[in-house]
C-alpha cells in the first residue's frame, strides 16, 4: 500500500544536494544485525479498506502488512510500524494530536524524551523532505502523502531509535530523522503505530543507517500470508544481510528521477510455459517499470500484461472461478477445499527469473477461497511488486551495489 504519491509531481521534487548530505548515526559496531517482523492478527475488517491501490480497483481487503518494532525516544517506548520499502519516512503517531486514529499503545509523548529534537524549519535537515514547511514557531511542519491516500502530518524532528535485535541486544541509532505525527489520516488498523520507510531516499531507516553496520544493505525473509501468526518474519541489516549461494537472481535498480525508492526492470511474465512479454521489442521497455514494494500487498500489473497473465492463469485453473463474491469483488477466485493447483507463474526481470509458486501468487482470504494476488492500474508506466509476490523469498536491497537479490527461502525456517 504504502508508496508515496508517484504521480503527483508536487511530491516528486526532492533536491540533489541533499543526498552529499552526511547524516549523523553513531554507534558503529562491526557486524550488521537481524530483527523480527512481526503481523498482528487483527479482526478489524475495515481497517484493511487502504490496501485498495491507487487504481480504485476493489483490491484485497485482509490484513497484509508486515510490521517492525521500533523504541523511540528516552526512556524508549516501544512501538510499531509498517515495513515499507515504497517510502522514505520514518513516522509514529505523537501527542498532542489535532487528528489521530485510534491505536493500542499510548501515543507517543515528545516533552517525555529527553532525547526528543526540534528541527527548525531553517535547517537543511528540513529540506529533506520536499514539504517541509514553516510551522509559526519556526518548526519544521511536514506532510507526507502515500498511493492509497493515506497522509501523515506534523513535526520533523530528532530522536534516538533502538531496535531489538534476534540476539536479545539493542541496537541504538542516535539522532534519526522521524516524523512526529499530529495529524494521520488513513484506515490504518490498530497495531501500525506509523510507518517504516525503507527506500532509498535520505529520510529512509536504511539510508540513516549509513554503513555503520558493514554496508548499507538489507535483507527480508516475509512470512507467507497464511502463516501461523505467532511466527515472525526476520529482516537483516548490514553485514550479513548478503543474499549469497546458489540459485540467487539479481536485477538491477533503475533510477527513476528523484524518486528514491526501488526500481528494476520486468521485460515479461509466463504463466507456465506460455511468456507474455511487455513488449515486442526489448528496446522499447521502459526501465524501472517496477517499484518494489514492502508496503503494497498485491502485485499491480500494467493493464496489458494483466490481461494476459489473468486470461492464462484462467485458462490453466480447471475450475470454475467464484465471481460473484460480493466482499472480494472483481478477482480472480476459487473455492476449493484442498490446496488450489494454481500455475507457476515467472517474473521475467532483467537479469534474471524468479520463479513463484501458488503461494505467492494466490492468496486465501478465507477458508476455502484463493485469489489471484494481482491486480492492475492504467499507470502504463510502473507496476508494483507487493509482498504477497515476496513472501518465501530472502530478497536483498543492496543499496551500494543497486542490486535487488532474490532467493526461494521457507521463511518459516
Ligand atoms: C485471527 O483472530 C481471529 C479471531 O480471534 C481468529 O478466528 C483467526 O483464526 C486468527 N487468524 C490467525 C491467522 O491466527
Ligand atoms: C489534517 O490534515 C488534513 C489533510 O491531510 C487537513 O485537511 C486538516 O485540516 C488537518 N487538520 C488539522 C487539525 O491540522
Ligand atoms: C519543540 O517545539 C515545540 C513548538 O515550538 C515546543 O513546544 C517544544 O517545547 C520544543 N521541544 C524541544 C525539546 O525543544
Ligand atoms: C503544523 O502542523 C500542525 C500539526 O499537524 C498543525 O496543527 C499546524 O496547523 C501546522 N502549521 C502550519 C503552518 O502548517
Ligand atoms: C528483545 O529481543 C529478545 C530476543 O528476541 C527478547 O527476548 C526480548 O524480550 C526483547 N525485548 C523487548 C523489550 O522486546
Ligand atoms: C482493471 O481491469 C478491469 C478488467 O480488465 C477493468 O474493468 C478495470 O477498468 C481496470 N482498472 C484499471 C484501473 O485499469
Amino acid at each position: 500500500m504504502a508508496y508515496p504519491i508517484l504521480l503527483n509531481p508536487f511530491f516528486l521534487f526532492i533536491s540533489l544536494f541533499i543526498l552529499l548530505m552526511h547524516l549523523p548515526i553513531h554507534q558503529a559496531i562491526n557486524g550488521g544485525f537481524s530483527v523480527k517482523l512481526i503481523r498482528k492478527n487483527s479482526t478489524n475488517a475495515h481497517s484493511h479498506k487502504r490496501l485498495r491501490d491507487i487504481t480504485q480497483t476493489n483490491s484485497f481487503a485482509y490484513l497484509g502488512e508486515y510490521l517492525l518494532e521500533l523504541f523511540i525516544g528516552t526512556p524508549p517506548i516501544n512501538t510499531y510500524g509498517i515495513l515499507d520499502t515504497g517510502s522514505n519516512l520514518i513516522w509514529t503517531q505523537c501527542v498532542p494530536c489535532d487528528n489521530c486514529y485510534k491505536q493500542l499503545a499510548p501515543l507517543f509523548d515528545p516533552k517525555k524524551s529527553s532525547t526528543y529534537t526540534n528541527i527548525s524549519c531553517l535547517s537543511t535537515k528540513c529540506k529533506l523532505i520536499d514539504t517541509g514547511v514553516c510551522s509559526p514557531e519556526n518548526m519544521c511542519n511536514y506532510t507526507y502523502g502515500y498511493g492509497d491516500s493515506s497522509i501523515t502530518q506534523g513535526a520533523l524532528a530528532l530522536e534516538t531509535i533502538t531496535l531489538n535485535s534476534s540476539t536479545g541486544h539493542s541496537v541504538q541509532l542516535n539522532k534519526v530523522i522521524f516524523g512526529c505525527g499530529h495529524n494521520d489520516t488513513g484506515t490504518f488498523n490498530d497495531h501500525e503505530m506509523g510507518i517504516i520507510g525503507l527506500g532509498r531516499g535520505p529520510t529512509s531507516l536504511i539510508y540513516q543507517i549509513g554503513s555503520s553496520f558493514g554496508g548499507r544493505k538489507f535483507s527480508h525473509c516475509l512470512l507467507p500470508f497464511n502463516t501461523d501468526i505467532s511466527l515472525s518474519s526476520e529482516m537483516s541489516f548490514g553485514k550479513g544481510s548478503e543474499v549469497l549461494g546458489h540459485g540467487v537472481v539479481s536485477t538491477p535498480l533503475v533510477s527513476k528521477g528523484d524518486i528514491n525508492l526501488y526500481f528494476v526492470t520486468l521485460l515479461g511474465m509466463s504463466v507456465e510455459d506460455t511468456r507474455f512479454d511487455i513488449s515486442n521489442n526489448p528496446e522499447t521497455i521502459r526501465k524501472g517499470n517496477m517499484l518494489i514494494d514492502s508496503g503494497t500487498p498485491p502485485t499491480i500489473l500494467q493493464q496489458k500484461l494483466y490481461d494476459e497473465v489473468f486470461n492464462e492463469v484462467r485458462k490453466r485453473v480447471p475450475m470454475n472461478p467464484i465471481s460473484d463474491d460480493p466482499v472480494l469483488g472483481p478477482q480472480l477466485c476459487y473455492r476449493t477445499l484442498t490446496n488450489l493447483k494454481g500455475p507457476k507463474i515467472t517474473m521475467h526481470f532483467e537479469g534474471g527469473d524468479v520463479k513463484l509458486t501458488p503461494i505467492q501468487t494466490f492468496i486465501p482470504p478465507k477458508d476455502g477461497v484463493f485469489c489471484l494476488a494481482f491486480t492492475n492500474t492504467s499507470n502504463e508506466d510502473t507496476g508494483i511488486y507487493g509482498n504477497f509476490a515476496q513472501s518465501n523469498f530472502l530478497i536483498g536491497y543492496d543499496l551500494e551495489k543497486d542490486v535487488v537479490s532474490f532467493k526461494p527461502r521457507d521463511c518459516t525456517k
